[in-house]
């Protein structure tokens, strides 16, 4: 009996772990999946042909901005608007804006479904 429930509490203790580290990372690793191949790890992108994010003022100026440029897309950035859901997006410009020395607002997945 207290094996089966030593090995219970295991078993939760597993998936609490489990579900907060990716509570934690999943803007983090939106971002590593989907923009540092261009924008390169670290947010400062290469030079004269991906802009840096750490040091972007349309980053630095507003969630609402940094959407925009996810949905419409951008010269070579192709358009996130229906590969990447509204709770992701936000996810990934509240980590862009608060990395690298960033500092923003947070924006919610609704002001993002309200853009289009
Ligand atoms: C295929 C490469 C590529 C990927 C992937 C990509 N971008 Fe971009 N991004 C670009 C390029 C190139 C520009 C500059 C476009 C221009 O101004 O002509 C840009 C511009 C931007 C800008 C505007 C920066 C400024 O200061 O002008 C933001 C914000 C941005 N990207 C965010 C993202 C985010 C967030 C992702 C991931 C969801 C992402 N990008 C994925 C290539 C990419």
């Amino acid at each position: 009996m207290i094996k089966k429930i030593n090995s219970f509490l295991a078993l939760c203790l597993m998936m609490l772990l489990i579900s907060s580290s990716f509570a934690a990372e999943s803007g983090e690793q939106l971002f590593l999946n989907n923009c540092a191949e261009c924008h390169q790890r670290d947010g400062r992108g290469i030079k004269n042909i991906y802009p840096s994010l750490a040091t972007s003022e349309i980053v630095s100026g507003s969630g609402v901005d940094v959407a925009l440029v996810m949905l419409i897309g951008r010269g070579e950035m192709p358009s996130f608007a229906g590969s990447i859901s509204n709770e992701d997006m936000a996810a990934i410009i509240n980590y862009v804006r608060n990395s690298w020395g960033n500092e923003g607002e947070r924006i919610s997945a609704t002001a993002i479904s309200e853009l289009y």
